[in-house]
C-alpha cells in the first residue's frame, strides 16, 4: 500500500492557555527548532509558527508520532511533558486545513480580522522553505492558505473596518470618563501596542504624557508619535495627578500596584480609570476593589473590539461561509498531491523510452534532414502525450476525491510500488 502523507497541527494558543503559561512554550531559536524536529521526529516537512498569542507546529509525514514531537518541544523550552496536558491542541488532515484558512483569514485571533498574523504566517513559511524544512505538502497548504486570507479580507472587508486594540482603548476610556478634554491622562509604555494608543489620542485630539523606563524611549516617542514625556521614577512615586492611565508594557511585574493606586486615591479627590493593554498583565486586578477605580484589561478590551467588529459589520459569517467553500477546494489540492510523484515518475520513464526508441529510429534511417527528424520527434511525443494522459488525468481525478488505492493499482501496473513507499 501506498502510504498515504498526512499533516499535523500541534498547538499552543492563547484560546486554551493563558500568555504568561504559552510563553513557557516558546521554542527560541527557530532554526536550531527546525532541525531537532526534523532530527528527532518522523515529519517530513515542518513549519512554526511563534507569534505573541500563539506557538503552532505543522507537519507532514507518512506517519507521526505525537509523544516524539512533545518530546523535541519539551526539550526545546525546557518544559517537562507533562505540562502540554492541559494546554496542547491537536488535529490532522482537514482540521489542519479549516484551522490554518481560519488563521489566514484572521478569525482566530484575539481580534478578529488583525492583519499581524497573515504577515506571520507568511514569515513563518518563506523561513521554511529557506530552511528547507518545508515542502511540497506544506508549501502548497500554506501558499493556498495565504490565497484564501487575502481573498476573505478582500471580499469581506473583515479587516477594514477593524478597530485596533488600542483605538478601542481610547474609545472605551471616553465612554467611562465625562470631559476626557479636560482630563490628564498618561500613557506607560513605548513599544507597538502603546503606540497604538498614542495613534488614536493624538487623532481625537487628546494631550498625554508619556513615560517609559528609559527616558530617551520616551523622549523619541513623543518626537514621533505624541505626548509629553515624563521621567518614570516620578510616575511610579505618583499616580495622583493623573485621571486616564493606558498600561502597555512587557513588565514581567505589577507596576501599578493596589498600594500605588490607594496613596493616588488618598492624595486626590477624583476616581481614575487604568486600562491594562498588557498581557501578562501590568496593573495588579485587585486595585478594581478600590472605590472609584475602573479597570479594564487587555482580555475586556479585545472582547469588546470583536462585539463591536460583529455588530457593525456582521463580516465573520461571510468569511466562514468563504471558507468553508474553499476548505473543499483545499481538501482536494491536497489528496491530488498523493497522485503527483507517481504522474510524474510515469511521464518522465515513458519519456526515456520514447528518447531511446527515436534514437534507435533515427540510426537506422541515416541522414535526414531536420524538418522530418521534427515531424518524427513530434509525432512520437504526441502519442506518448496522448496515451499517458488520460490514464494519469483520471489517477489525479479519483485521488482528488479522496480514492486513493488507484494509486496502488497504478504503482503496480507501471511497477512503481516501491518508489511511492519510499517517497
Ligand atoms: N503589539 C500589539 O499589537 C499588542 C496587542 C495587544 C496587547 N499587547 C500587549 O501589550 C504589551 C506591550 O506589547 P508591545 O507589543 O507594545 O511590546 P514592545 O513593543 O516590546 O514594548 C514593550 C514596552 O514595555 C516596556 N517595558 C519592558 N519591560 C519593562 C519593565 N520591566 N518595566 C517597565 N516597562 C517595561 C518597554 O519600555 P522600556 O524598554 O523603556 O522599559 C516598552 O515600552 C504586551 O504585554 C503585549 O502582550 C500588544
Amino acid at each position: 500500500m501506498a502510504m498515504k502523507q498526512e499533516i499535523f497541527n500541534a498547538r499552543v494558543t492563547f484560546r486554551k492557555s493563558p500568555i504568561h503559561v504559552l510563553e513557557r512554550f516558546t521554542l527560541g531559536d527557530i532554526e536550531n527548532a527546525y532541525s531537532s524536529f526534523q532530527k528527532h521526529t518522523d515529519l517530513q516537512e515542518c513549519v512554526i509558527l511563534q507569534t505573541c498569542n500563539r506557538v503552532e507546529i505543522f507537519g507532514s509525514g507518512t506517519k507521526h508520532d505525537i509523544d516524539k514531537i512533545k518530546k523535541v518541544w519539551a526539550s526545546l523550552s525546557g518544559l517537562e511533558e507533562h505540562a502540554f496536558q492541559d494546554n496542547l491542541e491537536w488535529s490532522k488532515d482537514s482540521d489542519v486545513y479549516d484551522h490554518l484558512l481560519k488563521l489566514t483569514s484572521g478569525l482566530d485571533s484575539m481580534v478578529v480580522g488583525e492583519e499581524q498574523i497573515l504577515g506571520q504566517i507568511k514569515n513563518s513559511i518563506a523561513s521554511a522553505r529557506s530552511n528547507k524544512s518545508s515542502g511540497e505538502h506544506l508549501n502548497t497548504l500554506f501558499d493556498k492558505a495565504i490565497r484564501v486570507g487575502t481573498r476573505v479580507r478582500n471580499s469581506t472587508g473583515i479587516s477594514k473596518g477593524s478597530i485596533s486594540i488600542g483605538s478601542m482603548a481610547v474609545k472605551l476610556a471616553e465612554e467611562n470618563v465625562d470631559d476626557m478634554k479636560l482630563k490628564h491622562i498618561l500613557l506607560i509604555g513605548t513599544g507597538d501596542a502603546a503606540a497604538l494608543v498614542a495613534k488614536s489620542l493624538t487623532k481625537r485630539g487628546y494631550q498625554f504624557s508619556i513615560t517609559s523606563r528609559t527616558i530617551e524611549r520616551s523622549t523619541s516617542f513623543s518626537k514621533t508619535i505624541g505626548g509629553t514625556p515624563i521621567d518614570f521614577n516620578q510616575i511610579l512615586s505618583g499616580f495622583e495627578k493623573y485621571d486616564v492611565v493606558f498600561v502597555a508594557t512587557t513588565a514581567p511585574y505589577f507596576l501599578v500596584t493596589h498600594e500605588r493606586i490607594q496613596k493616588a486615591l488618598n492624595e486626590k479627590n477624583s476616581g481614575m480609570m487604568i486600562l491594562d493593554l498588557s498581557n501578562p498583565r501590568t496593573v495588579d486586578e485587585k486595585v478594581a476593589e478600590l472605590s472609584g477605580i475602573k479597570l479594564m484589561n487587555i482580555d475586556q478590551i479585545a472582547e469588546m473590539v470583536d462585539k463591536n467588529m460583529r455588530s457593525r459589520m456582521g463580516q465573520k459569517t461571510s468569511a466562514e461561509q468563504i471558507i468553508k467553500e474553499e476548505l473543499t477546494v483545499l481538501e482536494a489540492s491536497m489528496k491530488r498531491l498523493e497522485a503527483e510523484p507517481i504522474v510524474k515518475d510515469v511521464f518522465k520513464n515513458m519519456d526515456e523510452i520514447r528518447i531511446k526508441e527515436l534514437e534507435k529510429a533515427m540510426n537506422m534511417l541515416g541522414d535526414l534532414d531536420p524538418d522530418k527528424k521534427k515531424i518524427i520527434d513530434d509525432l512520437t511525443k504526441s502519442v506518448v502525450e496522448n496515451i499517458v494522459s488520460v490514464p494519469m488525468n483520471n489517477l489525479r481525478k479519483e485521488t482528488e476525491q479522496g480514492n486513493s488505492e488507484l494509486i496502488d493499482t497504478v504503482g503496480k501496473l507501471f511497477n512503481y510500488k516501491k518508489k511511492i513507499d519510499s517517497t
